[in-house]
């Protein structure tokens, strides 16, 4: 315990350190204390990180709620006095939300729209064993040798697991990677390592693309399944658009997800819960960031309309060349998956006209 208000002292921006309560804690039976642990363990051994903890069930949340919840709060912006409830909304009809109206410039942006989605089947990836992420990845190899034959979504299905059939070699691995398609060696990333979930990599672990390389969905990542769309240009809605047939097709396909009304869908990191949605775009901000050199001024004036901000090379990396960046909507439970892409349009819209004033 000493260690938690060591790390509370250290890093203010550490929620599980900021949110632990000893009282909480001993209340607990042994086994309870134990599965605690396990879940806080990432944000113990990473004192820098920003939430602390990934959930290994989705009972977790439920089960550990004095604890979890300020957590959750406090990341997606709910205030005490206020419910949580997950409320699903995909249509964009009523507004364009299509860059080129910002600026005419903004038509070759590259953008991504991702969401989370777990089995409720199965343990979360940090809890799984390796027979289990292997009878998970079967599970879906079933689904996508339906869905590969689809006129809209059909495509090819590339595994990390040794020896699979669908294996494919280091060298075309290291290219999707490159391609910013596939996720990287997930024991680079001392978070999730710390959890547990990027234990036995890479067995059950994979990625399903389209032939036309705008729907992706990764297998056995931090989320049992990471869906996704993307392309280059301005039209964020046609971007939800497909990202969300894409989901209807696959849900067809598999058993049903982790969701609860209060949570919305059930995701590892608390951050993600909800929609499990992060919206993001690619941005180039040199004024914003000093030339690329620095992300702070970027980020607190993003953090006023709702964004946060990330180097190019996704999670934990620097702003890239000529200061682009990836910005998206903090928030992700408690918003419909419509009112974030109209958080990221609208967000978008306020720093290009900062970025460009005087
Ligand atoms: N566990 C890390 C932290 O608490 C990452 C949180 C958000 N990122 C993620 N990939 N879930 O800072």
């Amino acid at each position: 315990m000493a260690q938690i208000r060591a790390i509370r002292a250290a890093q203010p921006g550490n929620l599980m350190a900021r949110y632990f309560d000893e009282d909480y804690f001993n209340s607990l039976d042994e086994p309870k204390r134990g599965r605690l642990l396990e879940i806080i363990r990432s944000g113990l051994e990473n004192p820098d990180s920003q939430m602390g903890a990934y959930a290994h069930n989705d009972s977790d949340y439920e089960d550990f709620a004095p604890l979890l919840e300020p957590m959750i709060r406090e990341y997606h912006n709910i205030p005490r006095e206020q419910e949580i409830e997950q409320k699903h909304d995909w249509s964009l009809t009523a507004s364009r939300c299509n860059l080129e109206d910002i600026d005419p410039g903004l038509n070759g942006v590259s953008m991504r729209v991702r969401v989370g989605r777990n089995l409720a089947a199965l343990p979360l990836p940090a809890a799984m064993t390796k027979a289990q992420r292997l009878e998970f990845e079967a599970l879906m190899i079933e689904a996508f040798m339906t869905l590969q034959d689809d006129p809209q979504f059909g495509g090819q299905y590339f595994s990390l697991t040794p020896g699979s059939s669908h294996a494919i070699d280091d060298a075309a691995y290291q290219r999707r990677v490159q391609a910013h398609q596939m996720f990287k060696d997930m024991r680079g990333d001392p978070y999730i390592t710390a959890a547990g979930i990027a234990a036995d990599w890479p067995f059950g672990r994979g990625m399903y693309v389209s032939n036309s390389e705008d729907f992706l969905i990764w297998v056995g990542e931090e989320d049992h399944l990471r869906i996704m769309a993307m392309r280059e240009g301005g039209d964020l809605a046609a971007l939800l658009a497909r990202l969300h047939d894409g989901l209807e097709q696959l849900k067809g396909l598999i058993p049903a997800f982790a969701h609860s009304r209060r949570y919305g869908n059930i995701t590892s990191c608390p951050t993600n819960l909800g929609t499990a949605m992060r919206a993001s775009l690619h941005l180039s901000l040199p004024r914003l960031t000093e030339g690329g050199k620095d992300l702070g001024p970027a980020r607190k004036t993003a953090s006023g309309f709702g964004l946060s901000v990330r180097g190019a090379g996704g999670e934990h990396s620097d702003a890239g060349h000529g200061g682009l960046v990836d910005i998206s909507p903090r928030a992700r439970l408690g918003k419909t998956e419509t009112a974030i892409i109209q958080r990221l349009y609208e967000g978008t819209a306020a720093l290009w006209s900062l970025e460009n004033a005087g």
